[in-house]
């Protein structure tokens, strides 16, 4: 067996791209391991989304650097891969700034992995790049999921975006929009619920933007495929993240009408300035934001939501900001991001003058302040409640099993280790900083159909 390492950054996107990755690899010998140290193939599946998250990259690759070459010393190769959106943008710059990369690829070429190996292992100095968008579909060349897949798993629905944010690199790294067939979907939905998924998360760039092609051959929208997968079984879904000028009628007829469908929902608005939005090319103002809030909550008064915020996009004014304040205030948020803004090379945006580095700063505090207390707020209002929670995992005391309420907060219970993957109702009896902590109230629920099987704790 081959020693395969893959340290993911970034969004689910990547997530789920990088155990794609090891299910291309695992039918060619290579097994994940947990470190680098020793591995055949370490893949850096990175991010380009923020300056910082870039960086990053490029520190991990210097620390990769004494490892290639200890495994060298042994007379073995250690062939060093960056894929992702870092792989993406920047390409033969990879190949150039770090001598020890041997690979890089974008985010739609991972099903050529074998291939690129191959190709380095073919000559002992021999290095890749594939950063072309094919005009093959990944999907139809990955193999079926290899490992198991875990209670809570993500399926990617979707990918690209056509919107172009001017602050935003996915249009350039992830390319254009495309969505997957329902069928591909529903089969890969299927596989992940017979392997023991619980809960599917489906997952685009721009997942509300999903228009893929249905059974009859007419196109999909996002709602219709919710209302299908929960008919087919799935028992949780969850979707991200979406865009507010997607919300449309039938996803919001979803939220009403498909108990499945989870309460919870990350809605970016990155800011609540109508010039602000402008200059973002955001497509929407405040007000459409506002009227697709109360949409929502008129279809599912419990929903919680999540969003992103930038602060100091070029131009932003002390007014501006305080428009997002004020925007925050009136959304009432169960949690939220909140990021400064980072020029991106090649990006409209970058190209404006800058706000300077310590009001960012000064913003980003004061926002956060905000979002803590909603947060703290909103927590604190499900003390004394009963929820399901479907654990996924243990804790780090001896006992505790970690899952997840219909929120997306993190409860602690203490419950024997069968339970994990089963969903519990929980009555939720304290309440820290980031996570909640639960007694588990009946065993085994099945999802929303309340199915109960007797299982003593
Ligand atoms: N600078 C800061 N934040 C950014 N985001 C995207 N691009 C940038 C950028 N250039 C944030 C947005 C987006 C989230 C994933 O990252 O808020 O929703
Ligand atoms: Fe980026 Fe805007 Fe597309 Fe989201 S909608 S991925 S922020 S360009």
């Amino acid at each position: 067996m081959k020693k395969l390492y893959i340290k993911t950054y970034g969004c689910q996107m990547n997530v789920y791209d990088s155990g794609r990755m090891a299910d291309v690899l695992a039918p060619h010998g290579y097994g994940l391991v947990d470190a680098p140290e020793g591995a055949d193939i370490v893949i850096l599946n990175t991010c380009h989304i923020r300056e910082k998250a870039a960086e990053k990259v490029y520190s991990e690759l210097g620390r990769l650097r004494p490892l290639k070459a200890a495994k060298a010393a042994q007379g073995e190769r250690m062939i060093i891969a960056v894929g992702g959106c870092v792989g993406q943008a920047e390409g033969e710059e990879i190949i150039a700034r770090a001598d020890c990369v041997d690979m890089v690829f974008g985010p739609q070429t991972y099903h050529r992995l074998p291939e690129l190996i191959a190709r380095v292992t073919r000559h002992a100095g021999a290095r890749v790049v594939d950063t072309e968008f094919p005009a093959e579909d990944k999907f139809d060349h990955l193999p079926g999921h290899a490992a198991a897949p875990g209670p809570s798993a993500y399926l990617s629905v979707q990918e690209g975006c056509d919107k172009f944010c001017t602050f935003c690199v996915v249009p350039y790294t992830r390319g254009a929009e495309q969505s997957r067939p329902v069928a591909a979907i529903v089969a890969e939905a299927r596989d992940l619920c017979d392997a023991g998924s619980r809960e599917i998360t489906l997952l685009g760039q721009n997942v509300n933007a999903y228009h893929g092609v249905g059974p009859g051959g007419g196109e999909w929208g996002l709602g219709r495929l919710i209302q299908h997968l929960a008919a087919a079984g799935v028992e949780r879904i969850r979707y991200t993240t979406s865009h507010p000028r997607d919300m449309d009628d039938d996803l919001i007829a979803a939220h009403r009408d498909v108990p499945q469908l989870m309460p919870y929902l990350h809605l970016p608005a990155q800011s609540g300035s109508d010039r602000i939005l402008r200059a973002m090319n955001r497509q929407h103002s405040t007000a459409d934001y506002l009227r697709t809030v109360d949409k929502l909550r008129a279809a599912r008064p419990e929903l919680a939501l999540s969003s992103d915020f930038i602060v100091g996009f070029p131009g932003e004014t002390d007014q501006d900001f305080a428009d997002t304040l004020r925007l925050v205030r009136s959304v009432g948020y169960a949690q939220a991001y909140s990021f400064k803004y980072s020029p991106r090379p090649g990006t409209p945006a970058a190209a404006e003058e800058q706000v300077p580095e310590d009001v960012k700063d000064s913003r980003l505090q004061t926002l956060q302040q905000l979002i803590r207390a909603q947060q703290d707020a909103f927590n604190r209002s499900h003390r004394g409640a009963t929820m399901p929670i479907l654990l996924e995992r243990t804790g780090r005391k001896p006992g505790q099993l970690i899952g997840r309420s219909p929120y997306m907060q993190s409860v602690h219970v203490y419950a024997p280790d069968r339970l994990i993957g089963t969903v519990v109702e929980c009555r939720i009896v304290s309440i820290h900083n980031n996570s909640l902590g639960g007694d588990v109230v009946t065993q085994e629920i099945a999802g929303a159909h309340g199915v109960q099987e007797g299982v003593s704790a």
